[in-house]
């Protein structure tokens, strides 16, 4: 019932209630971020906020504020990656032009030995982003993909995609999808979507890629967990990752038991869509909503 009326809250207490997902406006609060968890010991990746532009001078600022950040990686000496989604750098605008910003971003990176997660958006994107992948990938071993146990055509494109020298990420899904795009007709069975999720980092195992998995499903991570002892695979093969405020306790054990943990640090002004999506996620939201309400102003 409050993911339903999200629509209805207003923007300010959203944003209040969405502080813990995000580091922050600047990259100044992204820094300091990244620099607490990897004291920590966990590694990092960063995001800029922002989605779907609408004009190529709007993407060219996203890629502008992306070499900024990674800039600032080198200046800070952060052990960090970068996430980018290419609606932001201008995919539904202009395919080639995306692709240019994407490869200046890939460069800068590598001039640092630095690495990039393509974020996956919605439907209208999987298939421009799988070949946008492929295109980059051939010239610049420096970046990754995540993949969505949720839709259907994951098992194809892991086929397609899965090799030794692959770095992808398996997450569940997040998008608001037609239901013909999804495995299981009722999109929100978390059993069956974890069926997926299970057979998509098994065949990145197999396959002897990387693999991110990016869950804070504690279900699912104990099934992870099996497996990976059953098959005896190397802890260098993969690495947990989950999402800025999210979890914390659960990403604090897998770290204590030895494991590779990364956070998805979100930071800049475009922060709705991502909160709200986030807030959707969170089981707890009532109540964050009517704290929030209570305590506003
Ligand atoms: P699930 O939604 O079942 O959550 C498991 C448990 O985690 C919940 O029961 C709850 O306890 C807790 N939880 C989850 N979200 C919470 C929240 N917001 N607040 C409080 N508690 C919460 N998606 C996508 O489509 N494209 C992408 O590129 C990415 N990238 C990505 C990177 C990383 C590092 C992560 C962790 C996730 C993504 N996602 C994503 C999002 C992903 O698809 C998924 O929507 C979320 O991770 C939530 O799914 P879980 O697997 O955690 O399971």
């Amino acid at each position: 019932m409050a993911a339903l009326a999200i629509p209805f809250i207003p923007r300010a207490l959203i944003q209040k209630i969405s502080r813990r997902y995000i580091a922050g406006d600047s990259l100044a609060d992204a820094i300091a971020r990244v620099q607490t968890l990897n004291a920590c010991g966990f590694s990092t990746t960063l995001d800029v906020l922002g989605e779907t532009v609408l004009s190529m001078s709007e993407a060219e600022a996203m890629a502008g504020e992306y070499t900024k950040v990674l800039e600032a990686i080198r200046a800070h000496g952060l052990n960090t990656e970068i996430s980018i989604k290419p609606s932001a750098l201008g995919l539904l605008v202009d395919e080639a032009e995306c692709e240019r910003l994407v490869r200046q971003i890939l460069k800068v990176a590598a001039a640092d030995g630095n690495f990039a997660c393509i974020d996956m958006e919605d439907v209208s994107c999987t298939q421009k982003e799988i070949d946008l992948f492929m295109r980059v990938e051939r010239e610049h071993g420096n970046v990754g993909l995540a993949l969505q146990a949720y839709l259907k055509r994951t098992y194809a494109d892991t086929d397609r995609l899965l090799r030794k020298t692959s770095t992808v990420r398996i997450c569940k899904g997040i998008y608001v999808e037609d239901r013909s795009h999804l495995v299981e007709r009722a999109s929100k069975d978390r059993a069956a979507i974890n069926v997926h999720f299970m057979e998509h980092v098994s065949r990145c195992f197999k396959a002897g890629a990387f693999v991110g998995i990016a869950t804070h499903d504690t279900a699912l991570i104990d099934e992870i967990l099996a497996l990976v002892r059953r098959e005896g695979v190397d802890r260098a093969k993969f690495e947990f990752q989950m999402l800025l405020g999210v979890c914390e306790p659960l990403r604090d054990t897998l770290l204590g038991m030895g494991f590779n943990v990364r956070v998805y640090v979100p930071y800049g002004k475009d922060w709705y869509g991502y909160s709200t999506r986030r807030i959707k996620e969170n089981p707890s939201i009532a109540g964050h909503v009517i704290k929030a309400m209570l305590n506003l102003g």
